[in-house]
């Protein structure tokens, strides 16, 4: 998107009408249709904005517009009406300067609108905050409210404002808005009682009955139908794109967000509806027998409705529309109302109700939106006032509308053409003078002390005496007929006696916008605004929360006599303070202009654009600003705002003001004609010139900028940089620490491995030398030991040798010398000698023998094996035998020791051996154990007392065993006994005897070859005992048991010896059958025990381990 610079860039027509040319009405309208056409509808006369009303919506006011134009130069875009806004708060925020923004134009020309695009941009563009926005919410919403109630539809406009505003929007020194303040001026209130054909009361009595829930109007008893009531017109009730229903609830949001109490708004609602059942009370004529007519209410339904809204009596007010009470000079007389009078009564009443209640509107929207108090305010003030108008039937309110225009255009005038004409004099300025026309003198005929219209309106309103319309316009014949601007059919003045478009009861005045003409007709009252004092008090009286701040007068306790200034009286007033209030601001105009009579886009009614802007003094607008300067500035500013454009005023001017910038402008080589020096100020003819020195500026402020830019950005880099330095310097200062330290750490562990591996080496070397030294004294001591070992042993040798041949000497000596000897001696031993010699040489050797034997014996231990070795070869049978001997001797010796009791134990060891020794396996295991013999300490044990005491006999043998099962090769345990004369088994538990079986009858005992504790006891063939047959018994003393049954047996005086039958297969006799016992070797599942199984009838086979 192209960014728009200048008001010149793509320019359709002229934005601003003072580079027109050539400069006419013609071009003048022509230019404002063709912006018009291509949808543009702000132009510029200067400062001065034209609005257009589009009558349709333009994309022309979002928030990007907003933002455009946000901050920017007056003349940098397009013209618009934000330009201005945003130019009149920025000299507002910034340069301290309270502003005004006047909206002028005629009715429908969109004045409404455009202070309310003023204030929506102020409100966009203004600071923001949660405090803040509330406040501009308020500001905005009061909009709505106003409207509602102060708006109608005229044949002119939808949304006629009836009533002036003037809006003072407060800010602090931030330009942040704190509160406002608004004034109403003279709302059209005869619209509550009577509309002009095509037109509307206000909207809010249509917006109350379209818009309300069926409970509020219940509340308020009233109906939806609009024709029901009187005050309201009916042809044109609905409006063409007004919603009133949702206006409704956009006035009731708003009532909310300024701060209307809930029961604030029901109020306001019940004074709305008092007012539409007030229209409907209709009265009918009574006579009376003074043959006057006496008004009464015909119908009391709505008189009672009314009165139950407002809480008063309704005899109060029943009375109050028949009869009045006039009080003069402490008199009071009471005289009836005719019908007539009854429905002025009620329609002041009316009348007075609305506007009373739209001014405390005012005053309550007021309170909401006032400013703390505070020492300063900057001010900005909007000016919304009811625009000139000229209808087929103009009254008092359209004078009083069309006088307030006359000032307001009067103060546009001075502000504008008179006061720039008189600076260019007082600058001292060559001008030449422009003609324009001065509506002073409109004003002055209305409203002079002395003899202005209003004056003496309020003359013959309080005049004593009977007045009417017709005296005031006497009034006004007499007086005003030699005004220029006055006419009448009934001057003095010939000229407009036979002027025929002017009735007699009507007076002309030539308004600055156009010749008005007004009747006479209801001057009087409406300027006296009248409500009668029992309506006033029966008001009062009313029980509403409203009524009495409404009704003020009504109270009886301040019963004023003195009459109440005339609404004329009043209004000149508030317009003389109005007028006074925007003279202290720096005022902004928007020049509102209306492009057809039809509310129609599009069409553009040259003839009707063209009146306005003639009555708006455009032209004359444009002459001035083209024919003065479009610009003017202080010097001081001028300088401080262009000085940077030339390097001699840049960045400091010495001297005055004034040289610095006639300098500046001769660097800048403005033509000579495009500029004048005034007394303070200096004045610039172009606004080309204005774009030119702003368009220079922009560029050196963005040069500026840039420069600033740059140093600012060469001090944070450098900043930066040294920053980064510093940082670096530190970094490096660590990091080097920390290199070296690791340098160090390497090189000391370097170091270390250097040092470790010398010292290593040294070590070694050390090592290897002491090993070397260690191996030399080695070696030497080897070969010393060697070479010492060697001389002993040759030493040895040699003494060997020596002895040898001692010995050798001493034998050959004793050979030789026993030889000698026998040889000597043979002659005398020669028969006996050798064997005395030998016998002798033998005794000696046996002699040393023994002794040597003697002193080497063996221990007397019999299993002890050792004996001396041999010492000569010939005594090797000797030798034997003594050992042989001495192992007897000894064995004799160790028995003779022997008690009786362990000599029976070996004895029966002894037995045991003989027995089994070889022949069964068990018996090695059993050798070392002692042959205990009762296990069971029969005798001593008092389980067995029983048993032991059954016995007649010692009990030589007590154990336990097990009783092999016949049937199924299981044991059960059994004690077994052995006395001298019998094998008992008794039940080991019970200790009672289950067998007893004499010795006698015991033939034999079979075992098994293994290593196992199984044995049979055999039983005599035909003994008692062998009833039940033989015994199979298993014991862990089998050997023990075996042995001494043996001894027993043997011992027994009438028992044969015992046979002991040791074999794996023997026979059994069970009963009357022989079972076969088969001992076999069990497999390893059986693991380390016996089984004993039945297999048939016939064999029992036991499974013995072969590791038991
Ligand atoms: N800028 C605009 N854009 C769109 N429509 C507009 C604009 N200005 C005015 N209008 C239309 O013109 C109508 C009349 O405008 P507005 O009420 O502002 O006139 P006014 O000058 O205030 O009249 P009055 O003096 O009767 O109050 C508006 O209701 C709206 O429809
Ligand atoms: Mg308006």
């Amino acid at each position: 998107m192209e960014v728009k610079t200048s008001l010149l860039d793509n320019m359709i027509g002229v934005g601003d009408m003072v580079l027109l040319e050539p400069l006419s009405e013609d071009s003048f309208i022509a230019n404002l249709r063709n912006r018009f056409d291509h949808n543009e509808i702000y132009t510029y006369i200067g400062s001065v904005v034209i609005s257009m009303n589009p009558y349709r919506s333009l994309p022309i006011f979002t928030p990007e517009k907003v933002e455009e134009y946000r901050n920017r130069n007056f003349y940098e875009l397009s013209p618009h009406i934000y330009a201005l806004a945003d130019e009149a708060y920025r000299s507002l925020r910034d340069q301290d300067k309270d502003q005004c923004i006047l909206i002028t134009g005629e009715s429908g020309a969109g004045k409404t609108e455009a202070s309310k695009l003023v204030m929506s941009y102020v409100a966009a563009v203004c600071g923001k905050g949660q405090e803040v926005n509330k406040v501009k919410e308020q500001l905005l919403q009061s909009n709505p409210v106003l409207e509602a109630f102060g708006n109608a539809k005229t044949v002119r406009n939808d949304n006629s404002s009836r009533f002036g505003k003037y809006m003072d929007i407060e800010f602090d020194f931030k330009g942040d808005p704190l509160g406002g303040v608004i004034s109403n001026y003279l709302l059209e209130k005869s619209r509550v009682v009577k509309q002009p054909r095509g037109e509307r009361n206000f909207h809010i009595f249509y917006q109350l009955l379209s818009g309300a829930s069926d409970d509020t109007l219940k509340k308020l008893k009233l109906d939806r139908d609009f024709s029901k009531y009187n005050y309201l017109s009916l042809d044109s009730a609905a409006v063409n794109g007004l919603d009133d229903a949702a206006n409704f609830r956009t006035v009731r949001n708003a009532m909310q967000i300024v701060g209307f109490m809930e029961d604030e708004v029901q109020s306001v609602l019940e004074l709305v509806a008092a007012v539409l059942k007030l229209g409907n009370i209709e009265f009918k004529p009574e006579s009376r027998c003074n043959g006057n007519d006496e008004s009464r209410i015909k119908d009391k339904n709505d008189l009672k409705e009314m009165c139950e809204l407002l809480g008063t009596e309704q005899t109060v007010l029943e009375r109050a529309f028949s009869y009045r009470t006039v009080e003069a000079k402490q008199e009071k007389v009471c005289t009836t109302l005719n019908v007539a009078q009854a429905y002025y009564a009620r329609d002041a009443l009316a009348k007075n109700l609305y506007s009373r209640l739209f001014s405390w509107l005012v005053t309550r929207i007021n309170e909401s939106i006032k400013a703390a108090p505070k020492s300063r305010h900057k001010v900005m003030g909007v000016l919304d006032i009811y625009g000139f108008e000229i209808f087929e039937e103009n009254s008092f309110e359209q004078f009083i509308i069309n006088y307030c225009n006359e000032k307001l255009q009067q103060i546009f005038i001075e502000l504008t053409l008179r006061e720039e004409q008189e600076e260019y004099v007082r600058e001292g300025i060559e001008w030449t003078n422009i003609e324009y026309f001065n509506n002073a003198i409109i004003c002055d005929l209305i409203e002079n002390h002395q003899n202005g219209i209003l004056a003496m309106l309020d003359e013959e309103c309080l005049r004593p005496g009977t007045v009417t319309d017709e005296t005031f316009l006497d009034k006004l014949n007499t007086i005003c007929a030699e005004h220029l601007h006055f006419e009448s059919r009934l001057s003095k003045s010939s000229k407009f006696l036979t002027d025929h478009s002017l009735p007699h009861n009507c007076f002309r005045i030539q308004h600055y916008a156009g010749k008005v003409l007004y009747r006479a007709e209801g001057f009087v009252d409406k300027n006296n605004d009248l409500l009668y004092r029992d309506l006033s008090q029966a008001m009062y009286k009313a029980n509403h929360s409203l009524m009495k701040q409404l009704f003020p007068e009504g109270n009886p306790a301040k019963v004023n006599l003195k009459r109440p200034p005339t609404a004329g009286f009043q209004f000149r007033h508030s317009v003389g303070t109005l007028m006074r209030n925007l003279q202290t601001k720096n005022p902004n105009y928007i020049r509102c202009i209306k492009p057809n009579d039809k509310k129609a886009s599009h069409i553009f009614t040259d003839s009707l654009v063209c009146h306005q802007v003639r009555y708006l003094g455009l032209m004359e607008n444009v002459r001035v600003r083209r024919a003065g300067y479009a610009f003017r500035q202080a010097y001081e500013p001028c300088l401080e705002r262009y000085k940077m454009l030339c390097k001699r005023t840049w960045p400091h001017w010495r001297g005055p003001a004034r040289e610095g910038v006639e300098v500046l402008m001769a660097d800048l080589t403005v033509p000579a004609e495009e500029f004048s020096y005034g007394r303070s100020k200096v004045f610039i003819r172009n606004p080309r010139t204005l774009f030119f020195l702003e368009e220079r500026r922009r560029q050196c402020l963005q040069d500026l900028a840039t420069l600033i830019q740059k140093i600012y950005r060469g001090w944070k880099c450098r900043s930066h940089f040294l920053l980064l330095k510093k940082s670096q310097i530190v970094v490096a200062a660590w990091y080097r620490r920390y290199a070296q330290q690791n340098k160090y750490k390497r090189i000391k562990s370097a170091t270390t491995v250097v040092q470790s591996y010398t010292r290593g080496w040294q070590a070694r070397k050390l090592l290897r030398e002491l090993k070397y030294q260690k191996r030399c004294e080695e070696a030497v001591t080897t070969i010393s030991a060697y070479w010492h070992g060697t001389q002993a042993r040759r030493e040895l040798r040699r003494l060997k040798e020596e002895a040898r041949r001692k010995h050798a000497v001493a034998v050959i000596w004793a050979y030789w010398k026993g030889l000698k000897v026998r040889r000597e001696y043979r002659k005398f031993f020669r028969a006996n000698a050798g064997k005395k010699i030998y016998n002798f040489t033998i005794q000696r050797i046996m002699q040393k023998y023994f002794l040597g034997l003697k002193s080497t014996m063996p221990s007397m231990s019999p299993i002890d094996k050792s004996w001396p070795v041999k010492p000569y070869l010939f005594l090797d049978g000797v030798h034997s035998d003594l050992r042989r001997i001495f192992h007897l001797w000894r064995c004799k010796k160790y028995r003779s020791e022997f008690t009786e009791e362990k000599k029976a134990v070996f004895e029966e060891k002894l037995e045991a051996s003989e027995i089994f020794k070889d022949k069964k396996a068990l018996y090695a295991s059993s050798v070392s154990q002692p042959f205990m013999g009762d296990y069971l300490e029969i005798s001593k044990n008092p389980k067995y007392q029983k048993l032991n005491s059954a016995m007649d006999e010692k009990v030589l043998l007590a154990d336990v065993v097990n009783k092999i099962n016949r049937a199924n090769g299981k044991g059960t345990a059994r004690i077994f006994l052995l006395t001298k004369n019998s094998v008992v088994l008794a039940d080991q538990k019970t200790g009672q005897v289950k067998a007893s079986v004499p010795l006698p009858d015991l033939t034999s005992v079979s075992v098994s070859t293994q290593s196992d504790g199984f044995f049979a006891l055999k039983l005599k063939e035909g003994s008692a005992s062998a009833i039940k047959g033989d015994f199979l018994l298993s014991s862990e003393h089998l050997i023990e048991i075996i042995t001494k049954l043996h001894r027993t047996g043997a011992t027994a005086a009438d028992s044969e010896q015992l046979n002991i039958d040791i074999s794996d297969e023997f026979l059994v006799q069970f009963k009357h059958d022989k079972v076969c016992v088969k001992f076999i070797q069990g497999g390893p599942k059986n693991g380390n025990s016996v089984s004993c199984k039945r297999k048939n009838n016939r064999l029992l086979e036991v499974s013995v381990p072969s590791t038991v």
